[in-house]
């Protein structure tokens, strides 16, 4: 239900765009958000790595979404499953935040994140477009460095063939972790080669800015041709291993959520059509797009396998 307690004290142009939005999304578990205003508090701070260079080569043909949408309707159901969770995510502690990256690794290491930013050599800016399983999308311009980069220095073996990703677990901290029914921590799994597409991408900042809590902070995947629950949260660890890694929604529901998870508007989601988007902020839904618009870069992974998975390699 709406909660409109606070509306006015919101601009009534972000108060009207958001309320259309949310009014027209579709399917999934959404609970739809409070219309509040934020302190500024909530959003990163700058530091030396901020305002990020723009890496051109990644733009799209569509409106960035607004920065107060795409920071205040957001899926984090560490902090709750409905989507205004940004005021609780923001007690979430990130500095220093250590991440751990071991498994099948010549070089296991354990780095706080602002020391991996420089290992990697900084950070560049991409615009992506974002498609949730739940048929909303947004437009962001993301900041961060390639997944691949990692490789370079934790140096994989050859029997490793998949990346683990896990999101950090603290129920204090953490209230949705506390409802049991739920495997904790998130777990998301990507394969080797998935992890070396150009596309594959860790965020550690959004519009500019580093992350806020809700988005992810201080550390999240971002992998823009697949549903955006394969774009786990605020990582404390990465692991090369050579079984293929059970996400969390998988666990729960692996007819909705599988693996894969490729963006593809032909197969349906079991409960909701999967052919339209509501993007944030927009006033009519648009076609989906395969792979979310990014075939000529990632459909290559998938051709060879394509015979024996058929549909299921797009769930
Ligand atoms: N990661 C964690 N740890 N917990 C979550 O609940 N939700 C996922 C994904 N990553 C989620 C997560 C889902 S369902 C989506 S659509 C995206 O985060 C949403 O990212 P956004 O809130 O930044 O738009």
């Amino acid at each position: 239900m709406w909660d409109l307690k606070d509306f006015q004290t919101t601009p009534e142009h972000i108060f009207k765009s958001r309320r259309q939005a949310l009014k027209k999304l579709a399917g999934g578990s959404i609970a739809l958000a409070g219309l509040t205003s934020f302190p500024s508090s909530v959003f990163g701070n700058a530091n030396s790595f901020y305002p990020p260079v723009s890496n051109t080569l990644y733009k799209v043909n569509r409106e960035i979404t607004e920065e107060k949408l795409a920071t205040t309707y957001t899926n984090f159901y560490e902090f709750g499953s409905s989507k205004n969770i940004w005021r609780r995510a923001a007690f979430l502690k990130t500095k220093p935040w250590m991440l751990t990256i071991d498994g099948l690794v010549k070089k296991p290491v354990t780095i706080d994140i602002s020391d991996l930013l420089k290992k990697v050599g900084g950070i560049e800016e991409r615009v992506y477009r974002f498609r949730c399983v739940e048929a909303w999308s947004m437009t962001v311009p993301w900041s961060g460095f390639p997944l691949k980069n990692i490789l370079s220095f934790v140096e994989p073996k050859t029997s490793a063939k998949f990346l683990r990703f896990e999101t950090f677990f603290d129920p204090d901290v953490a209230p949705g972790q506390k409802q049991n029914w739920y495997p904790w921590p998130y777990v998301e799994g990507i394969t080797i080669d998935e992890a070396k597409n150009d596309l594959s991408f860790l965020a550690t900042g959004i519009y500019g800015k580093e992350l806020p809590n809700q988005n992810g902070a201080p550390c999240r995947l971002v992998l823009p041709w697949k549903y955006g629950f394969k774009s786990i949260k605020s990582i404390v660890k990465i692991s090369f291993v050579d079984k293929k890694p059970q996400g969390m929604w998988e666990r729960i529901a692996p007819l909705e959520y599988g693996f894969w998870a490729n963006v593809n508007p032909n197969v349906p989601h079991p409960r909701w059509s999967q052919s339209t988007e509501q993007q944030l902020g927009v006033d009519n839904r648009v076609p989906t797009m395969i792979y979310n618009g990014y075939g000529s870069e990632v459909a290559s992974m998938y051709n060879a396998l394509q015979p024996t998975l058929k549909n299921s390699l797009f769930r």
